[in-house]
């Protein structure tokens, strides 16, 4: 919940650790979760916020991409608080939501258009040029599976539970990078991104080791090497594609990372570093605030709202909506 200038008034994030006994995020289970937990939730937040429905300004919710089931629930929930206190329902797209949030002015990154995003998480992974609300350029993206995605198939192989990323980090920072995974696409022009060749090489270095003989050891020497792999390409791949914004946008001097897989540390270290190589600006949201969270919904929200870009109760939630399908007349 967000103040009209942006200040965070109270913010909640439930996580469906009920997965983890499946490898995975089960959509039935999602979608009844939503069901069950979401008015408790809002009522919380809410009552935190010492906020009531008449109060507020505009009602947000993610409407894609993602799980449609979940979708379902919470862009239905808001379409109804919306129409019951009629405030205007605005429909936001998740991944402009990542694109949006460090211009969240709480968190003091003043992230000024345009900029490079590079939005990293379980289900994306692309670099975009930000030119506005509702205006991207894609500048490359995976070819094959996203970052987060990659993390998590590897952290599985490895016996950690869900989700990967973080699990892979922790155990990746005991152990040595010894293991010379690949690097694909490094050095290719454009920016786009591959890691199923590197998920695949890991699943085969593993499968050469005799059978329920990974030591904690060893399985950190693999984590370490995985993660300085996707370091390594990220860094290159992050590299050019601060020069194509750069031909786009002469005067762009800023590089801004979202999505669940920039909370991972190593990962962001390599990627200012990369950004300092080519006189970049490197901007990151907290972590809480890189993960699926509300309060950058209400952001991009908030953002939205003051351009008179409200939706429509019509407006369906959407399982793939392309950024570039959000184009702002
Ligand atoms: O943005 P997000 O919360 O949800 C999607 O929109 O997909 O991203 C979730 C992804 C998962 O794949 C998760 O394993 C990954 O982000 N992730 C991380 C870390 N924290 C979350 N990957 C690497 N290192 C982390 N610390
Ligand atoms: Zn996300």
């Amino acid at each position: 919940m967000l103040g009209s200038d942006g200040r965070i008034l109270a913010e909640a994030v439930l996580s469906q650790a009920d997965h983890a006994a499946f490898g995975g995020v089960v959509p039935e289970i999602a979608a009844r979760a939503h069901l069950a937990h979401l008015p408790r939730l809002v009522s919380h937040v809410m009552q935190q916020a010492g906020v009531g429905y008449a109060d507020l300004g505009g009602i947000a919710a993610s409407a894609g991409p993602g799980l449609i089931g979940g979708l379902i629930v919470g862009s239905g929930f808001a379409k109804g608080a919306a129409l019951a206190h009629g405030v205007p329902y605005v429909a936001i797209n998740h991944l402009e939501a990542h694109a949006l949030t460090a211009r969240l002015p709480a968190l003091g990154l003043h992230a000024a258009f345009p900029y490079l995003l590079l939005l990293m998480s379980g289900g994306h992974c692309q670099a975009v040029g930000v030119e506005g609300v509702g205006r991207y350029t894609r500048l490359g993206g995976t070819i094959d599976d996203a970052a987060g995605e990659a993390f998590d198939k590897v952290a599985k192989l490895l016996g950690l539970g869900w989700p990967g990323g973080p699990a892979l980090e922790q155990l990746a920072a005991e152990g040595r990078p010894i293991h010379p995974f690949p690097r694909p696409l490094a050095g290719r022009t454009g920016c786009d991104f591959s890691f199923s060749g590197l998920k695949t090489a890991v699943s085969q270095h593993i499968a050469t080791l005799p059978h329920g003989a990974i030591s904690r050891a060893m399985a950190a020497d693999i984590a370490a090497s995985f993660q300085d792999a996707v370091s390594d390409v990220m860094a290159d791949r992050a590299s050019h594609a601060m020069t194509m914004i750069r031909a786009l946008h002469p005067t762009c001097r800023l590089m801004v990372v979202a999505g669940g897989v920039a909370a991972n540390m190593a990962l962001r270290r390599v990627l200012q570093d990369a950004a300092q190589r080519q006189d970049f600006v490197f901007a990151a949201p907290p972590l809480r605030l890189c993960t699926d969270n509300a309060v950058m919904v209400a952001w991009a929200g908030i953002e939205r709202l003051s351009l008179g870009l409200i939706s429509q109760f019509d407006a369906a939630p959407r399982p793939r909506w392309p950024l570039a399908e959000l184009a702002v007349a």
